[in-house]
């Protein structure tokens, strides 16, 4: 079975390396990338930041695995919010040479689940470009609605650009808000 687990920082070089791999295919959907992201004392200092909001309780950095358990992508929870909005918002991507298993749909499933159960959150958010139709149908998969669209929303290659904006709601009636 696919799976999800917390990022550690053993797995600073199998990013790096992965991440170069994809430098090209990742580009359109990601922000700006100094070389030094692509490096293994990059991904070493991102880990150690992510494992730091972790601590915190405002981020859950997951690594994605195939089927034998070789690392193929990264999913995150970030901006964990608690209070009255308890929400957070959902990065992933998916190493080109995996993608079409169905490893993006089943690492968001078991981030949901993580999200509704064990932290109890009651909304997730997240933001595609209006033409990536495989994060859309990542989304859609996971019973994600679409519920705006904001214009110059993110720097993303280098633009300003639009995004609609997902959101899926706690299956739980008696969502717990610790205000
Ligand atoms: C989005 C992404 C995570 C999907 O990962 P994945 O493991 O391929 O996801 P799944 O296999 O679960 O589902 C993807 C679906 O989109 C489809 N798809 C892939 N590329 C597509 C494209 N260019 N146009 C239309 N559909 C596409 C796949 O065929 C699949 O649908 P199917 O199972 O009906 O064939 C991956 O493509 C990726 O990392 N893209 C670049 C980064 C990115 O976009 N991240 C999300 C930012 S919001």
């Amino acid at each position: 079975m696919p799976a999800t687990r917390l990022v550690s920082p053993d797995d600073a070089a199998a990013l790096a390396a992965l991440l170069t791999d994809n430098r090209e295919f990742l580009a359109p959907t990601e922000p700006y990338r100094a070389d030094s992201y692509y490096s293994v004392a990059g991904q070493d200092e991102l880990i150690e930041d992510l494992l730091a909001k972790h601590v915190t309780g405002t981020s859950l950095p997951h690594v994605i695995l195939d089927d034998h358990g070789v690392l193929v992508g990264r999913i995150t929870l970030n901006e964990i919010v608690r209070g009255p909005f308890q929400s957070c918002s959902v990065g992933y991507w998916v190493a080109e040479g995996a993608t079409r298993r169905g490893l993006g749909t089943a690492a968001l499933a078991r981030m949901t689940e993580i999200a509704f159960g064990e932290l109890q959150l009651h909304r997730m958010q997240a933001g595609t470009l209006t033409d990536n139709a495989a994060s859309q149908k990542v989304l859609e998969r996971n019973g994600f609605q679409r519920f705006g669209l904001a214009p110059a929303y993110l720097k993303i290659a280098g633009r300003w650009q639009d995004h609609v904006l997902w959101q899926l709601l706690t299956p739980r009636d008696d969502a717990a808000v610790d205000v």
